[in-house]
């Protein structure tokens, strides 16, 4: 195969380099090309643009194929542990037995928030969204550890990344108990990582939350199944804020408000607003299938499609397989999950759906599986937040290693107004 592309440009021969990825991809190489041609390329969308070189996720839309650091995603599904994989995306290896007890102590004794960040929740209202609350208070906690701004050696990186992976599900808990006027429960340090999320969140006083080990497996699966997916809406935001090194957690803050959005990470509660219009027998699901499939409908399948899959997402079948287990473990079947698999059934069957490679995605049963947990739909975004922040940690510092990073700075095509003056305002009509 050449290891050069050629470009002619108004008759002149450009040799472009051709880079491999060690599973085979291949890009050509612009990085010149404005200073050799004048020209830029246009790619809205960044459907064929390649930001960086990574090291830390692979996937394969065709085949269906996501890796962490190599390991299929399918072999975490026996015993999942987030926080082992949470080590694995930031640090590149499996941790020793010894690194993960010392990291998972890290996250138990990091899990307090400062007593004044508390106060912040007050002024938030009840029904503000809890994704604007997260986004606030991780930016907040920069605030409370400015030395932690500039991370000047490995250590320094991992005693930051420890406190936002287990500050995040103390903020996300307390955002909650603010929305529905509980006080909120301090983390409990004889609790693992989910387990105390899951206390946060549900315990009364005097009555403790006791963790089922079905849901607690559940749960750690999700959040593994959501943990990075290389250069996705969220953690390219990531690397944009960070690439003008700002801190890790104003980077992850922005991370959280690109992951808010109904096309990203937000798709998971529109998913259930479908399911739920379905259930109240507002519209039937073939009713629905044909809505999203009209160009005069804005309507779309929710959790059916993605930009890199064009063949399952394996993450979808994984989660399809836990929500099954769950429910029939916990003895609540649920409605949902029926009109779910019926839609699923419908557009694989749609030339519609087959001939664009829609397939169901990650969002599609991971909002049944935490409605059956007890989490509320508004907090579904949050959960994804939760399980995505090993993977925005690990892209931040992958670049700030970097050497010779640059800013982030695309550029444009501009098909404004040519030249023009100035009209002052009392000469205008
Ligand atoms: N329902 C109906 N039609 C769809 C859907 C859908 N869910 N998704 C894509 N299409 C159609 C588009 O209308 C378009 O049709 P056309 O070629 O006739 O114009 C074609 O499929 C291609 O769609 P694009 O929007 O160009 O595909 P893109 O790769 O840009 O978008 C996206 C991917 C945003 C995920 C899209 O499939 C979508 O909106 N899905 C629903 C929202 C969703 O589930 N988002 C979660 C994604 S996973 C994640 O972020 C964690």
């Amino acid at each position: 195969m050449s290891d050069q592309a050629t470009l002619i440009l108004d008759g002149v021969n450009h040799e472009l380099p051709i880079i491999t990825g060690v599973e085979g991809e291949r890009a050509i190489d612009i990085r010149d090309l404005r200073e050799r041609t004048g020209h830029i390329t246009l790619d809205p969308g960044y459907g064929n643009t390649g930001s960086c070189l990574s090291d830390i996720t692979f996937i394969d839309g065709e085949n269906g194929i996501l890796r962490y650091r190599g390991i299929p995603i399918e072999q975490f599904a026996t015993s999942p542990n987030f926080v082992e994989v949470a080590w694995l995306l930031i640090f590149g290896q499996l941790p020793t037995a010894a690194q993960y007890t010392s990291f998972a102590d890290d996250l138990t004794r990091f899990a307090n928030l400062d007593e004044g960040m508390k106060h912040h929740f007050e002024g938030f209202p009840r029904a503000a969204p809890p994704m604007a609350i997260l986004s606030a208070m991780i930016n907040a906690l920069s605030c409370f550890h400015p030395d932690l701004h500039e991370l000047d050696d490995e250590d320094q990186f991992r005693m930051a990344a420890a406190r936002l992976i287990s500050k995040i599900r103390t903020i996300a808990a307390y955002a909650y108990r603010h929305s529905v006027g509980k006080p909120y429960n301090y983390p409990d340090p004889r609790l693992r990582y989910v387990p105390n999320f899951l206390h946060m969140m549900f315990s009364q006083p005097f009555d403790q939350y006791v963790c089922d080990e079905t849901v607690r497996d559940a749960l750690n699966l999700v959040l593994i199944l959501h943990a990075d997916h290389e250069q996705n809406c969220s953690t390219s935001t990531v690397r944009m804020v960070g690439s003008s090194r700002a801190n890790l957690f104003a980077s992850c803050a922005a991370g959280v408000c690109a992951l808010w959005g109904p096309l990203h990470g937000g798709a998971n509660v529109a998913v259930l607003d479908m399911l739920e219009q379905i259930h109240k027998g507002n519209i039937t699901p073939d009713e629905y299938v044909s809505m999203a499939k009209s160009k005069d409908s804005k309507v779309r399948l929710m959790g059916f499609g993605h930009r890199v899959y064009k063949n399952f997402d394996p993450r979808a079948q994984m989660l399809r397989t836990v929500t099954e287990r769950l429910l029939e473990r916990l003895g609540k079947p649920d409605p949902l999950l029926d009109i779910a698999r019926r839609l699923e059934e419908i557009a694989l069957r749609d030339p519609y759906f087959v001939d664009r490679k829609l397939y169901p995605n990650v969002d599609f049963y991971s909002g049944i599986i935490m409605r059956a947990i007890g989490i509320p739909a508004d907090m579904f975004t949050v959960l994804f937040a939760i399980g995505r922040l090993p993977g925005w940690i690990a892209h931040w510092w992958e670049q700030s290693q970097e050497q010779g990073g640059k800013i982030a700075r695309p550029r444009q095509i501009y098909t404004g107004n040519l030249q023009t003056d100035y009209v002052p305002l009392a000469d205008r009509g």
